[in-house]
């Protein structure tokens, strides 16, 4: 039974490609993330199949899931890149990644983070506020370069989904508002050290309906007919990331028919606006590429039935997958071995010691201390977000390709916890 691409049982065991978890669970331990290198590449490469022969790039959010060989191998598939720190950044250069085909988002960009991406020869910057274009044309001018710019427009479109991931909304830290997008491209456009190549947005992430996208990009395509009168000529066109998974048996949106529409649209409008002239187009997907193709892989420690929930206690945390506490978020959890009777409805909660480490909440599973669990569509924002709250050293990180199994994150240890930290020399 297919549970997932790439995922699911086998002779009644739970396998990811051709390997059985419980062997993963005897080489590297638990918890444990491991993901499927099939699922990887099919869900970057369902986004570059739809652009082919369009001038589109694909540039994956490094923030959901920033493992270097996760990097990797979609670089290998021609993929650009999407960083919101220096520290992204140096993961996709360390990964074989190109910062010519890598943008800077984020609210917050320090000087150093400026200085490192121009140094390194970013794509572009995605610009947020007038604030952040004055100093990026301060940190350019110093370093005797011109900075690429886009400014990220706030729509104030609705993308209905959790509040704490709606980005689009003129309520929230993002962008600069829709209504003073014009001055704010006026502006830009005076500063020396910086060269305007593009406007973007992004909306809001696990979107399950792409009405709100078409919105926002209908929005940013008359922007740029404004700008296009004031002979301000925009390059390139970025509409973001936040194609939803199904956690559940949620209808998703297809990636290929959505990115189709988008591309077919923005074409049919230069073609009528612009003689045909084309303008490239941006997508920046994160969890739509990689949130199906890996599971967290705990086991069962501990069983306290009627207590008067029935606890099952795992050796996975809210430190190691923050989504539930955090969101209120839905991971469906597998057994490995598939059939079983008896089943109960069982908490699934961490050894942390709050009341909030919970993994899952009334899951009718047949569960004896000591089996092996899973909880699937774990390969974004679930290694990514993970912490060492409760000095709990952060899982291992398998990637399976056929039957071979390739260790792409060592257990951490946990001296390395404090290796940073230092002693006071207290004399008294
Ligand atoms: N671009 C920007 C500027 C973003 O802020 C994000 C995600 C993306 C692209 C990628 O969006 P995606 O295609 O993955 O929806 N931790 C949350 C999700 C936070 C998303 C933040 N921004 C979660 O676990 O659901």
């Amino acid at each position: 039974m297919t549970l997932r691409p790439h995922i699911g049982y086998r002779l009644g065991q739970l396998c990811v490609e051709e390997v059985p978890l419980d062997r993963i669970a005897s080489e590297y331990g638990t918890p444990t993330y491991v993901y499927s290198r099939a699922a990887l590449s099919e869900g970057f490469q369902a986004y570059a199949d739809a652009c082919r022969g369009h001038d589109a790039l694909i540039c994956y959010a490094v923030k959901a899931n920033s493992n270097l060989a996760v990097l990797q191998l979609l670089a290998h598939q021609g993929a650009g890149f999407d960083i919101v720190s220096g520290g992204e950044l140096e993961r996709v250069v360390a990964a074989g990644g190109d910062p010519a085909k890598t943008i800077f988002s984020g609210v917050g960009k320090s000087e150093s983070e400026m200085r490192l991406a121009l140094t390194r020869g970013i794509g572009c910057f995605n610009v947020e506020s007038l604030s952040e274009l004055r100093r990026l044309d301060a940190v350019a001018r110093d370093l005797g370069q011109i900075a690429p710019v886009s400014l990220r427009i706030n729509p104030d479109v609705d993308p209905m989904t959790h509040p704490y991931i709606s980005t689009g909304l003129k309520e929230t830290k993002f962008g600069i508002p829709f209504d003073q997008a014009l001055p704010a491209f006026r502006e830009a456009v005076r500063y020396p050290h910086l060269r305007i190549l593009g406007i973007d947005c992004h909306i809001g992430s696990q979107l399950l309906n792409d009405a709100p996208l078409i919105e926002a990009l209908d929005l940013l395509t008359g922007l740029v007919d404004q700008l296009q009168s004031e002979q301000i000529a925009i390059e390139h066109l970025d509409l973001g990331g936040g194609l939803g998974i199904a956690y559940r048996e949620e209808q998703t949106v297809p990636i290929g028919g959505f990115v189709g529409q988008v591309l077919e649209r923005v074409g049919r409008w230069r073609a009528e606006k612009y003689g045909g002239q084309p303008i490239r187009v941006l997508f920046e997907p994160g969890r739509s590429v990689v949130g199906n193709a890996g599971l967290l892989l705990t086991r069962v420690e501990y069983l306290k039935p009627g207590t008067p929930k029935n606890y099952a206690i795992v050796d996975a945390a809210m430190n190691d997958l923050l989504r539930p506490a955090l969101y209120d978020a839905w991971h469906d959890v597998v057994p490995f071995r598939e059939a079983s009777a008896g089943a109960l409805p069982w908490e699934i909660v961490g050894p942390i010691c709050e009341s909030g480490d919970w993994l899952a909440r009334a899951r009718e599973l047949a569960l004896s201390e000591g089996d092996l669990i899973a909880f699937l569509s774990a390969g974004a924002y679930a290694m990514s977000m993970a912490s060492n709250y409760n000095s709990r050293p952060r899982a291992a990180e398998i990637i399976i390709d056929g039957a071979s199994m390739h260790r792409i994150r060592e257990r951490e240890s946990i001296e390395s916890l404090y290796s940073s930290e230092s002693l006071l020399p207290l004399s008294r």
